[in-house]
């Protein structure tokens, strides 16, 4: 379809002519996320610089009824940035201000499209750090951020993304913009339109200003163990967990994905079941938490335990870690990455690794296993050539049996990726009658569909 005359009209007297492309070139660059999911040519990209603009361009879309897709740094992992047919991309890449950082409050006040990187550089000069961290995305911005309800590496001791989240400036689908929220560090004031707005995949509204929460940088030490088998390894995350340890950070990485980092980077890490942890806190603390993990990693026959003794070593362990997704793509470039990311209750991880792995063997596929270890979430990878349509089958199917195993436990289809297009069939399953409750909320809000439809529900004006 082409861009309807009378909307391009008014968008070109809204938005100056740098603000938006229709160049065949530029809309391909904005067609796909970082998921396998099939590319959909947006109509215009348009990049607004003030809320107002974006505000403006929600109206426009409305009464033209054009669908729009909100878009950060487009690394989300399920087809959530992915433009709806027939609709728009509304880059927020021009809003990447840091307006104010206010280290008294543990607080900061910034744009949308402020990469997650930079907001941390930034931070770091006032001894801060915003604490949850997409593990793989170098671009991620904070609004895509909180589109995704991201959770990353440290989630497991500061919380996730909505964790951190005071106040927000949104425009809604309507063309109006109103703040959510307040700067206070709790209140029981209303409903918590905040939270709703977090992880709502740009369906509800776009935000165009947020206030943070923050941390003081800790003191670190990483450290890394080897072990036998998957089921040790999984199993001293459980034991770890339970001891009252609250490490910064607790990845578990199998013998598949160490292969692939060592491939791809030139390594030559052992091809075993490892962790790597990281120890925040007061260096006292920390030596007798790293004396702590270290026996329960021995008690269950880890083979190493190393502390990382200068940063070099420390950033290299945590390279490792961050460029598996990155090496997979670049190991096997034309194919079709098939992605679990479920979380369950930590009484289940040593048991949902296991089931994660036999699901490989059952279906004959080469799978891989890591994920942010101590807060339950396992990342599940399959490669799959498109050309090989009975093991992309196999793929799926073996996919969506982790998924049920994980509601099956208690646990979640998608730990901090999102529905997007690529879970939509597991919604109803993990929620059942109150996906209802969230199409009112949706249909209330934006009663034409006109905000990423497509993404989340199945129907396709949300
Ligand atoms: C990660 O933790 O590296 C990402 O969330 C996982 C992924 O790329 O699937
Ligand atoms: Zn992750």
């Amino acid at each position: 379809m082409n861009i309807p005359p009378a909307f391009l009209a008014e968008l070109q007297s809204l938005l100056p002519p740098s603000a938006f492309s229709l160049q065949p070139a530029v809309l391909e660059s904005y067609a796909r996320d970082e998921s396998s999911q099939p590319a959909q040519t947006p109509l215009a990209v348009v990049w607004p610089e003030t809320a107002e603009q974006v505000a403006a361009v929600l109206g426009l879309c409305n009464r033209h009824r054009v669908p729009v897709t909100a878009r950060g740094g487009g690394s989300s992992l399920e087809g959530n940035a992915v433009p709806s047919p027939d609709g728009i991309v509304l880059s927020l890449e021009r809003m990447n201000k840091i307006l104010e950082v206010l280290p008294q409050d543990f607080q900061c006040r910034l744009q949308p499209g402020v990469i997650y990187d930079d907001l941390n550089r930034r931070l770091a000069r006032d001894g801060l750090f915003f604490a949850p961290g997409p593990s793989s995305g170098d671009v991620a911005t904070i609004g895509g951020m909180i589109g995704n309800n991201a959770g990353g590496l440290n989630a497991l001791r500061y919380g996730v993304t909505r964790d951190h989240v005071l106040r927000l400036q949104v425009a809604l689908a309507d063309g109006s913009l109103l703040w959510f929220g307040t700067r206070a560090m709790k209140t029981s004031s209303g409903f918590d339109l905040v939270r709703l707005m977090v992880g709502s995949e740009g369906l509800l509204g776009v935000v165009t200003e947020i206030v943070l929460r923050l941390h003081g940088l800790p003191e670190r030490k990483t450290a890394m163990a080897r072990f036998e088998t998957l089921e040790a390894a999984a199993q001293a995350v459980f034991e770890i967990m339970s001891s009252g340890i609250v490490p910064g950070a607790l990845e578990l990485i199998d013998e598949n994905s160490i292969a692939h980092i060592n491939r791809y980077k030139g390594w030559d890490w052992p091809e075993t079941p490892t962790l790597i942890f990281e120890f925040h806190g007061a260096p006292s603390g920390i030596a007798e938490e790293v004396e702590m993990a270290r026996e329960i990693c021995a008690g269950l026959g880890a083979s190493y335990f190393e502390v990382a003794e200068t940063p070099a070593r420390r950033e290299q362990l945590w390279a490792g870690r961050k460029e598996i997704t990155n090496a997979e793509k670049a190991l096997y470039p034309d194919h079709i990455m098939l992605k679990g990311d479920i979380a369950v209750p930590l009484s289940h991880y040593a048991a949902a690794v296991q089931k994660a792995q036999a699901l490989g063997e059952q279906y004959g596929l080469a799978v891989s296993i890591f994920g942010h270890a101590g807060d339950g979430n396992i990342h599940w990878h399959t490669l799959v050539p498109p050309s090989d349509a009975a093991a992309l089958e196999r793929g799926e199917q073996a996919a969506a049996d982790l998924i049920r195993y994980a509601l099956s436990v208690g646990g979640t289809a998608t730990a901090e990726h999102g529905i997007g297009l690529a879970k939509r069939a597991f919604l109803l399953e993990e929620h059942g009658a109150a996906v209802e409750v969230m199409k009112r909320i949706k249909q209330a809000l934006d009663p034409n569909g006109i905000l990423n439809p497509g993404k989340m529900f199945f129907d396709e004006r949300g």
